[in-house]
């Protein structure tokens, strides 16, 4: 099987003005250059997305939304279709993250139409799983994430497999600085790929991207992008400085380099 070749993605959330986007990203630009052991994808607030695209143009940087919602087009005050985003070459887009779950109040139907709607738009949908602190103790995890995958990715055909990434990001590990074990955050991995397996066949599964989002920091990051099914990170806090998202970067090149 042929190693997968990882992805860092930066998910800045509601931060950075398109100004400020615009300097982060020449920074990292700057300093990946064009590494072919590593994709990077920057997820900047829609407001910055214009800014940043015009910015990392004809650069090793792909540009990606942190939300879509799911209809085309029409009477949804303060939403945005997956069209508008083509339009300004968002290549991915992150759906389903934990905070807008829990604090937007996003159910895995609606995540699942999302999917949809970016999979139909040709963007490439990062749905984010992960379970909660009292879920976890209650040893529901692998539930909660069996629930979160099949629902978010019902009806996607073994056609579009490909296309999809999948973000484990446990919600106990979310900008707390805990971390998941390397062997705690493997296990979900393994899991969730042997799910991806049963809709999609394992070939296709052994081809999906599975990201770790939580606290990944560029002291942690060697560790967890060693495991087998880790294929990159979903970074929140360290994606906000050059310094450490491109250490990130790197710590992901050498993952498959050496
Ligand atoms: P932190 O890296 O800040 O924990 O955030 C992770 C995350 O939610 C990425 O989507």
């Amino acid at each position: 099987m042929s190693k997968r070749t990882p992805l860092i993605a930066g998910n800045w959330k509601m931060n950075k003005t398109a100004t400020e986007g615009v300097e982060l990203v020449k920074a990292i630009s700057a300093a990946v250059g064009i590494d072919p052991n590593v994709n990077v994808v920057l997820c900047p607030p829609f407001t910055a997305l214009s800014a940043v695209g015009a910015a990392i143009e004809g650069s090793h940087l792909a540009l990606g939304a942190q939300n879509l919602h799911d209809k085309t087009n029409g009477a949804f005050t303060g939403e945005i279709s997956a069209s508008m985003l083509r339009d300004l070459h968002v290549t991915h887009v992150i759906i389903g993250h934990s905070e807008r779950r829990s604090i937007f109040g996003e159910d895995d139907a609606f995540v699942n139409r999302k999917v949809h709607a970016a999979l139909g738009a040709t963007l490439r949908p990062i749905l984010c799983v992960g379970e909660l602190l009292a879920e976890r103790e209650a040893n529901q995890t692998m539930e909660v994430v069996r629930r979160q995958v099949e629902k978010g990715l019902e009806g996607v055909p073994a056609a579009k497999a490909d296309h999809v990434i999948i973000a484990y990001e446990p919600v106990w590990a979310i900008g707390t600085g805990k971390t998941a074990t390397p062997a705690m955050a493997q296990e979900v991995h393994a899991f969730i790929r042997k799910l991806l397996a049963q809709q999609f066949g394992a070939e296709s599964a052994a081809r999906i991207l599975i990201l770790y989002g939580g606290s990944m920091k560029p002291d942690n990051a060697d560790a967890l992008l060693a495991e087998q099914d880790i294929d990159g990170g979903l970074i929140g806090g360290a994606s906000l400085e050059a310094k450490s998202f491109v250490e990130l970067v790197r710590s992901a090149s050498k993952s498959v380099a050496g």
